[in-house]
């Protein structure tokens, strides 16, 4: 168990280089189990999610180098074993990407099933429902989805239009690219992270077109060919330092990241009354006064982030008035609320919705980090708070965010962190 202590009220000042996307890289890293040869991938973030799915390659005979800081090569010609272990899969619920690669280029995977999560039941029967639709033959036993098919034949695939799932949409693309015929995905996630693994995939010779659109027609091909490719800038870190800029009163730039990929957070911080200056690739946030308070609904690309939603609730924690903050996609994504009001936040949450009445000040307390989106709102809340915020549980933040405590240092916060050596329970997300 880590711990990290901050000391608030210090307004963050300075430029922070954003890294690469958890979201986005774990996807192309599964990708590349589609491929003879080797895949290389830059600006992949040094994270504890991206070493789970590189272990978990490696567990299936791949071969995972780094040529450089950030710069990956995966080789994945030989490979061993259709069945990651439980251990790596239960870490990390992206470790289940790589059910669609197997069963497109071998047909046959045996994934265990990721199960709960802290943030609410994140079932994967859209992905399985895609995969029965493909043709394959899919067993759940034991706790593991055991997928066969002699062939893969290209479909017709409606997704909840309502959740219109990342995961699903992902792993069901990338089981349809070596099928035979036409697959059509109905409803298919717009996140930037879906789209760049779209664009990864066509590089390689697959023939997908819509990309960026909820229909999706993929045409199957015998086989992909090796690329190269560069995870996009996190969207969540960078949404985090934005905030952090905003809840410290300060004057941050973040920089190499996509400035197109932030607009829904970008409208929501200035009516927050944040000042933010943009350029194509850094966003600069100033912000001298308590916020305005805000009302946001979670949603799909281009909907608000529900991954920015804890974050948002400091910004209405420390607002001038009341605040509402709906959430569409997870059941169980307040449970940061409990803490925050340990610091002396004034939140309600009713099913869905949470109602904030900004106050003056928080104050720094104890606190538990329950997720790694939770952890990082309780470490902004300990930023603007009064006096010291201890946030136990921190290693759920290293999932996430590249040298997260480091950044922020550079910032002028007041920061360290303190390793307990007792090894912690990782929380499957
Ligand atoms: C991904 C992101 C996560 C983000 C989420 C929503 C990764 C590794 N994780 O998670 O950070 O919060 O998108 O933007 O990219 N659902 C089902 N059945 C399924 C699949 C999903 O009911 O088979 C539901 C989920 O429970 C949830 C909703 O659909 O309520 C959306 O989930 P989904 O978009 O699939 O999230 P993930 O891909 O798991």
């Amino acid at each position: 168990m880590d711990t990290i202590h901050i000391t608030g009220g210090q307004p963050l000042v300075g430029e922070v280089r954003i890294s690469g996307s958890k979201n986005g890289a774990l996807p192309l890293l599964a990708a590349s189990l589609l491929i003879e040869g080797e895949t290389v991938i830059e600006n992949v973030p040094d994270i504890q999610d991206i070493h789970t799915m590189i272990e978990t390659l490696r567990s299936l005979g791949a071969k995972c180098t780094y040529s450089a800081p950030g710069t990956l090569h995966v080789d994945a010609t030989h490979i061993s074993s259709f069945a990651p272990p439980y251990h790596l899969v239960r870490r990390m619920r992206g470790s289940f990407y790589v059910a669609g690669p197997l069963l497109s280029r071998f047909r046959e995977a045996e994934v265990p099933l990721p199960g709960g999560c802290a943030i609410g039941p994140r079932p994967v029967d859209f992905h399985i429902s895609g995969f029965k639709q493909l043709g394959a033959e899919v067993q759940e036993r034991h706790g593991v989805m055991h997928a066969r098919a002699s062939r893969l034949r290209g479909t017709d695939i409606f997704l909840d239009g309502r959740l219109r799932s990342v995961g699903a949409t992902i792993n069901i693309m990338l089981a349809a690219v070596l099928a035979e015929g036409t697959t059509v995905i109905e409803n298919a996630s717009r996140e930037p992270e879906v789209v760049s693994c779209e664009n990864f995939l066509r590089s390689c010779g697959a023939d997908i077109t819509g990309v960026g659109t909820s229909r999706l027609v993929i045409k199957g091909v015998p086989r992909l060919h090796p690329s190269s490719v560069r995870a996009i800038p996190d969207r969540m870190e960078t949404g985090t330092f934005l905030v952090a800029g905003l809840v410290t009163r300060g004057d941050i730039t973040v920089t190499d990241i996509r400035a197109d990929h932030m607009d829904i957070v970008v409208r929501e911080l200035v009516r927050a009354g944040a000042h933010i200056d943009r350029t194509e690739d850094t966003l600069r946030v100033r912000m001298r006064m308590r916020p305005n308070p805000i009302e946001i609904s979670t949603g799909p690309y281009p909907g608000f982030p529900t991954d920015l939603q804890p974050n948002m609730a400091v910004v209405a924690a420390v607002a001038t008035g009341t605040s509402v903050i709906e959430e569409t996609i997870f059941d169980s994504r307040f449970t940061y609320a409990d803490e925050l009001t340990r610091m002396g936040a004034d939140i309600q949450v009713k099913e869905h919705v949470a109602i904030v009445r900004g106050v003056e000040r928080l104050s720094g307390a104890p606190v538990v980090a329950m997720d790694l989106r939770a952890g990082s709102a309780l470490a902004l809340a300990g930023l603007a708070a009064e006096g010291r915020t201890s946030i136990s549980g921190a290693e759920v933040l290293d999932r996430g965010y590249e040298t997260f405590t480091a950044k922020l240092s550079s910032l002028g916060a007041i920061v360290t962190r303190e390793h307990h050596g007792t090894e912690a329970g990782v929380a499957t997300c």
